[in-house]
């Protein structure tokens, strides 16, 4: 068996070369900048095989637990297969489960399919057609669950929404790729303040998060905060409030710019007024690019670390 395998093709590898010199010396389109470990721009994945622990040195927990490593600084000694960081894998068939409406714009979709493997929190790619493919984050347990579930907010004439409300029914047949992602609870401390704030369908990740800490036994705080433009779009409110009313260590804060106060406003502010353990929580992310850019660095000038942060950002697609 060859040493080095990226997809399905064997690749030659010299003995003291790096992954990233067998890559670009079989002409594979690698890329690459620093060359020593620094800038993570040549990061692939491992889906076969270990890494050795020293092309792993600087990534995040999460980022470890995925398979991630840096092929410039990588000597394998034992078969690895590889993949671009983002290769999201083969589709695979998924069958329609269910699918609902949670506020007026915004649908819970459920999905089954076999053999698909992922933590609470990360993405998939849906595949509704040759053409129509969008990512969405998993708000489902995969022990607990038969089904992926994924939270879509519906976009006046956008495709996917069409297909959702106009044609999809139970029974009917998708393709599902992935998963793919860093946001997910595997890696945190257990005693640490775990953070986690989003807006919009940015709560199905964090959803699906905090069902895996509480499954852990997650015995630190944990503080949800979830924000929405206006009242209607605080859904699962009432599920949350009554899973918050039941655990001690969890309090959950949604709010809405139509509310009055302690629940009006915006949920960047909220969170940031309201946290102080900025060096000791770990934080989760999700919603909005602009959002989570913002966050991420309000976060990091009041003392957070950057490795301290999970984060799913995403691009409206309709
Ligand atoms: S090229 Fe910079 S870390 Fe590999």
């Amino acid at each position: 068996m060859s040493l080095l395998t990226y997809e399905d093709r064997p690749v030659d590898i010299a003995p003291g070369e790096t992954v990233l010199e067998a890559l670009l010396r079989a002409g594979i389109d690698a890329p690459s900048s620093c060359r020593t470990g620094n800038c993570q721009t040549c990061m692939h994945r491992v889906v076969a095989g270990t890494p050795p622990e020293d092309s792993q040195s600087g990534l995040t927990e999460a980022q470890k637990a995925i398979g991630l490593f840096l092929p410039c600084i990588c000597k394998p000694k034992a078969p690895l297969t590889i993949v671009s960081r983002d290769d999201a894998g083969a589709s695979i068939d998924a069958v329609v489960h269910s699918i609902e409406r949670v506020s007026h714009d915004i649908v819970r979709l459920r999905v089954e399919a076999e053999k698909f493997e992922y933590r609470p929190g990360q993405f998939l790619e849906l595949i509704a057609g040759a053409d129509l493919k969008r990512h969405y984050s998993l708000a489902s347990h995969p022990e607990d669950d038969p089904y992926l579930e994924m939270h879509i907010r519906l976009h006046e004439n956008g495709r996917m929404s069409r297909r959702l409300t106009e044609a999809l029914e139970p029974g009917h047949r998708l393709h599902v790729a992935g998963p793919s992602g860093t946001c997910f609870y595997e890696g945190v401390d257990a005693e640490q303040p775990l953070v986690l704030i989003g807006a919009g369908t940015g709560l199905a990740p964090l959803y699906g998060v905090l069902r895996d800490a509480l499954k852990r036994g997650h015995r630190g705080p944990i503080r949800l905060y979830h924000g929405a433009r206006d009242s209607r779009g605080l859904y699962l409110r009432d599920e949350l409030e009554v899973l918050a009313a039941a655990r001690d260590n969890l309090v959950y804060r949604p709010c809405a710019l139509d509310l009055n106060a302690p629940l009006g406003g915006d949920v960047a502010a909220l969170a940031l007024d309201a946290e102080t353990e900025f060096e000791h929580s770990a934080f989760f992310l999700c919603g909005g690019v602009n959002l989570v850019n913002r966050l991420k660095h309000e976060l990091f000038m009041r003392g957070a670390s950057l490795r301290s942060i999970r984060f799913d950002a995403f691009i409206p697609a309709g």
